[in-house]
């Protein structure tokens, strides 16, 4: 018998069960629990009736080419591995009011300009809003169908009703409903249920799906991260809401490279793309500071330079403050911890801020030398040397390891004016083609950093490293 009672779903992982709680068990998330009521659940097993037998064939064979509209924004194409490939759907996550659907209307327009079909289909804002910002976006003359709807069904029906579109932007999933299920839109089931009724069409159609996605921090909304095994690409649209700087990243993908990401830039006039994002994160006119170091660092496969601010200060006694924003504070720690007892420094009592400029989310830790220099130069008051990158993962005994693509750093580095590189040992040289000359300083333990950074004579409050 088909199990049609209520039952309550967490709507951050998705977890099921039989009763109401302040706390999911599953995911540990807060208030997160909702009733819902399924649409029917599966049958205990499979039964006595056979199904019928699926051919098997051979890996080599007929694979044809996938066909991909390039959408005409470099940046957007880029992350989804050189343009959107047809029948395929694309989950495109991020904060509210980040600029999900002014980057999607954009690529509607630019889609639309080079004489692909496109629809938009939102559930959040009436059509009259849509065609202001669209307005202010200067895409009004673009041939973009347009329709504000929530139903799914009627949804699917307008698609198949009209000429098949190439493109199918849907904003945002949480928005949409099935009629045929009980629960409210936005619900993990819903969201489910809507997004599979949608990606089908995709697939049947051969139209790009693009899904919209909002993250919400306190889960009463079911998160992306529900669809994100069901669609073929998820992209995650970051940036901090101070910041002009907006990054797109691929997080999955499955006709391309993940890692990649694209950087815009929200201007009044919508998001600008931003060829050359090391110049966004660099300051040149400001010249040397201390508790600055100049990162080089790769996204996806292009090389990104970035600033690293370290700000060193005497805390309350107790226990002093370690703050991060755009880098993990585990690793912080780390790289404290390591500077203190390999290295010498005394930093146990003081306070410790890192800050990454722009905006920018660094995950490497390649990023771990260009922490440290930046935290020595603070604690020292001494400027990095100016011209100078740096480089390099630190282990926890002190060493400094070599990082992948060496060269496309200093190809980087060398290309926007810098001069020195404080890196791991490596036989990678910059590879040819940028620039100037960069001179490397190769080193292997923390302490050789120190010793670089800090002359003898200057250097401060240093004891010696246990042996
Ligand atoms: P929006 O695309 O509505 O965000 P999301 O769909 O992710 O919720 O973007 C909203 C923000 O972008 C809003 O705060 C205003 C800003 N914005 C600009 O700065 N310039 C523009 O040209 C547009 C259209 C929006
Ligand atoms: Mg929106």
């Amino acid at each position: 018998m088909a199990r049609t009672d209520p039952r309550f779903v967490c709507q951050s992982c998705g977890a099921s069960r039989p009763r109401w709680a302040g706390k999911c068990d599953a995911c540990g998330a807060w208030n997160s629990i909702a009733e819902e009521t399924p649409r029917e659940a599966a049958p205990r097993g499979l039964g006595k009736a056979k199904g019928r037998a699926i051919p098997f064939v051979n890996l080599d064979g007929k694979h044809g080419e996938v066909a991909r509209h390039a959408s005409g924004i470099a940046e957007l194409d880029r992350t989804v591995g050189g343009g959107l490939v047809a029948g395929s759907s694309v989950l495109l996550a991020g904060d509210p009011g980040i600029g999900k659907s002014t980057l999607l209307l954009q690529a509607a327009g630019a889609l639309a300009a080079n004489g692909v079909s496109c629809a938009y289909i939102s559930g959040e804002e009436g059509v009259a809003q849509i065609r202001l910002r669209a307005a202010r976006l200067g895409l009004i003359d673009r041939p973009v169908r347009l329709a504000a709807a929530t139903n799914v069904r009627d949804i699917l029906a307008g698609l198949e009703s009209a000429a098949p579109a190439d493109i199918v932007i849907v904003d945002s999933i949480q928005t949409m409903y099935l009629d045929s299920l009980d629960s409210a839109p936005g619900t993990v089931s819903q969201v489910r249920g809507a997004a599979q009724e949608l990606i089908r069409h995709a697939k049947r159609s051969g139209s790009v799906l693009f899904l919209v996605g909002h993250v919400t921090k306190d889960g009463q909304i079911a998160g992306p991260r529900v669809l994100e095994h069901m669609v073929d690409a998820v992209l995650y649209f970051e940036g901090e809401r101070g910041h002009q700087f907006r990054i797109v990243r691929a997080v999955k993908n499955r006709f391309g490279a993940t890692d990649e990401i694209g950087v815009f830039e929200m201007t009044g006039a919508g998001l600008a793309e931003v060829a050359n994002p090391s110049t966004l994160f660099l300051n040149p006119e400001r010249g040397p500071v201390s508790g600055a170091a100049v990162f080089a660092g790769i996204e996806g496969t292009r090389p990104v330079l970035v600033e690293i601010q370290a700000l060193v200060a005497p805390g309350p006694p107790g226990s002093p403050r370690r703050t991060t924003v755009g880098w993990d504070s585990g690793r912080l720690a780390m790289v404290l911890a390591v500077l203190e007892a390999r290295a010498g420094l005394r930093l146990g009592a003081s306070d410790v801020f890192l800050n990454v400029a722009g905006g920018l989310r660094i995950n490497e830790p390649a990023a771990d030398l260009a922490v440290a220099a930046a935290i020595v130069s603070s604690y020292a008051d001494r400027p990095v040397r100016e011209g100078t990158v740096v480089f390099g993962e630190i282990g926890l005994s002190g060493e400094v390891r070599p990082v992948a693509r060496a060269g496309a750093r200093l190809k980087e580095a060398a290309k926007l004016g810098f001069n020195q590189a404080i890196a791991p040992r490596s036989s990678e040289r910059a590879s040819s083609g940028g620039g100037g000359e960069i001179s490397r300083h190769d080193i292997t333990r923390v302490d050789e950093l120190l010793d670089l950074l800090l002359p003898a004579s200057a250097a401060p409050a240093r004891r010696q490293p246990e042996a």
